[in-house]
């Protein structure tokens, strides 16, 4: 089956990059020249996404205007006849039909989920965390999209991270299907070290069942006294089994500082605006320090 749908939860509080996260969402903080969610949004319309569902709470104003088209702006660039930023501008609002409702509460990644079901309805659709940023040459959640096609089963993007990063993901037990793929039969969310069931986490991308929404309705609060995704996604892995796709692409966290800057390093790295400047002034730093 053909997955048209996705959400994109983007309402956490992202208390790890305060204060650049307090008026404006993580999700719309800049890698170069776009904002997080621009890359993530292009990933989805990249793998057949047509309609993208995001979960807001404040800062919906300019996730919304960012995506819509901005008519003083366009008019004002084509009175200047910029023809190139003019077509930069109206790919943005053209990508895909983007929806937006608001988690009230900061309840959790599942709770905002859970806030999709109306929108979703009864088919498979695509999750795509909004301080994840995946580059790579295929989009990151259409090898998910493929796996789904493939085995007929939820499907979660995974990446083996070392210990001290464990305790902060989700833990997944794998059995190897082949050299990227995995069927999952169980997971654990923010596991000690004790009770980790293997180095392969969950990052930034899954494609679920619609029955997910029936198990978040009774799922107990979790980890942090939130309402865990993962938890819930457990109960869908043991029952029914799950897939896990290793995807291509190279994984930005968006959600910490490092993780920001590193992304704006190896973007701007690739981007023709600033390459050639970049690497120069990266060569010149790297002496001194
Ligand atoms: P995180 O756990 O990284 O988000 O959630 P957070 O709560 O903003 O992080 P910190 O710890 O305070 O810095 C992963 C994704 O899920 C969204 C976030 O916006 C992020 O894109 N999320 C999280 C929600 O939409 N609602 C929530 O209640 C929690």
């Amino acid at each position: 089956m053909k997955i048209t749908k996705a959400v994109i939860p983007a309402a956490g509080l992202g208390t790890r990059v305060l204060p650049a996260s307090k008026a404006l969402p993580k999700e719309m903080l800049p890698i170069v020249d776009k904002p997080a969610i621009q890359y993530i949004v292009e990933e989805a319309a990249a793998a057949g996404i047509t309609d993208i569902l995001v979960i807001t709470n404040r800062g919906k104003g300019v996730i919304e205007d960012h995506f819509d088209h901005s008519l003083e702006l366009e008019a004002m660039l084509e009175r200047r006849g910029d023809e190139k930023t003019l077509k930069i501008l109206n790919d943005v609002a053209n990508l895909a039909n983007v929806y937006y409702v608001r988690q009230k509460e900061t309840k959790g990644l599942g709770d905002a989920v859970l806030k999709a079901k109306d929108f979703v309805g009864d088919s498979p659709f695509a999750v795509l965390y909004g301080d994840d940023v995946i580059i790579g040459e295929k989009p990151a959640v259409g090898e998910l999209c493929e796996a789904y096609e493939k085995y007929g089963k939820s499907v979660v993007g995974i990446k083996e991270v070392p210990d001290e990063l464990i305790v902060k993901y989700s833990s997944l037990s794998v059995k190897t299907l082949d050299s990227k793929t995995y069927a999952v039969s169980d997971m654990i969310e923010k596991p000690s070290i004790e009770k980790k069931l293997s180095n392969y986490a969950i990052l930034g991308r899954c494609v679920l069942d619609s029955e997910i929404f029936g198990i978040l309705e009774h799922t107990p609060l979790g980890a942090g006294g939130e309402l865990q995704l993962t938890d819930a996604m457990r109960e869908l892995a043991v029952k029914k089994g799950m897939i896990g796709v290793d995807f291509s692409g190279t994984r930005y966290d968006m959600g910490n500082k490092f993780g920001i800057l590193k992304a704006n390093i190896e973007v701007g790295l690739k981007h023709p605006e600033t390459a050639e400047q970049l690497k120069n002034y990266l060569k010149e730093l790297a002496d001194t320090l």
